[in-house]
């Protein structure tokens, strides 16, 4: 069975068939699946999904481009305030996802608006006594700067759809973390990935969709699902001269390290 360790399938694209295509999951061979909430909303949303399904668990927090709406202080305290209370469910394995993207903000004052609230959610994580799903887009230095200020090595968590080069990767293996492994594994141009997944030990990788986005091939550019992954452990399969069983049964050991979660 594979772990999906990053999910949406609380966002629109799935409106029209979003209990058809969960249920088929299990027959399609995903076991688990974890929802990554974006932002207040949609963190309510992937609990709603969690309390629905026994194989989907949700994470809570605010996504870097999302963390950039509001320009009232007010309102910011009452959204970490209610990330903080999603936390306390008990279908809620980690806070995120949270970050920094320069590729969508470009300004620098809203760049410092999305440093502020990646420090405050580590620091909600640590307080919570759960890891951190981070997303990091162009901005490895920075990321990698408050991770180091911020001590995730002590809160844990994983570098999700991990796009940065090997000496990058040595640095987050080093704090501990697992990287994420998605679709982009399967794509002509991806070297740096596949050299990534290459160096790497097996026992930090862990696969992910990021459903709706990044349809491995042969299906770039359409709507993803977990029911592609079995085309990213193949991918991970040949990069690591492993079997697909083998790959399943790491990356899922791997997923319920990282979530902390007993079986
Ligand atoms: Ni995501």
């Amino acid at each position: 069975m594979i772990f999906d360790t990053h999910a949406h399938y609380d966002q629109k694209q799935f409106d029209e068939d979003r209990d058809v295509l969960l249920a088929s999951m299990q027959a399609g061979g995903i076991g688990r699946i974890v929802n990554i909430g974006c932002d207040r909303m949609a963190s309510e949303k992937c609990i709603e999904l969690a309390e629905k399904y026994d194989f989907i668990y949700a994470a809570a927090g605010v996504h870097p481009s999302d963390a950039v709406t509001s320009l009232d202080p007010a309102e910011d305290e009452e959204t970490l305030a209610a990330i903080s209370r999603m936390a306390d469910h008990e279908k809620v394995l980690a806070i995120g996802e949270i970050g920094l993207d320069y590729y969508w903000i470009k300004d620098p004052d809203q760049r410092a608006r999305q440093k502020v609230w990646f420090r405050r959610q580590i620091g909600l994580a640590r307080e919570k006594g759960l890891p951190i799903v981070i997303h990091s887009r162009e901005a490895a230095k920075d990321t990698l700067d408050i991770a180091k200020e911020e001590n995730i090595r002590d809160v844990g968590g994983v570098m999700h759809c991990f796009s940065y080069p090997r000496e990058i990767a040595r640095e987050y293996l080093d704090m501990g973390f697992f990287l994420g492994i998605g679709g982009v594994l399967t794509y002509k141009n991806s070297r740096v990935l596949k050299e990534v997944v290459a160096y790497a030990p097996a026992e930090s990788l862990v696969l992910e969709t990021d459903c709706p986005y990044l349809s491995p091939v042969p299906f770039r550019g359409k709507r993803n699902s977990s029911l592609n992954l079995p085309y990213v452990a193949e991918a991970f399969a040949q990069i690591k001269g492993m079997s697909r069983e083998e790959v399943e049964e790491v990356t899922w050991n791997n997923a319920l390290r990282l979530y902390r979660m007993a079986e």
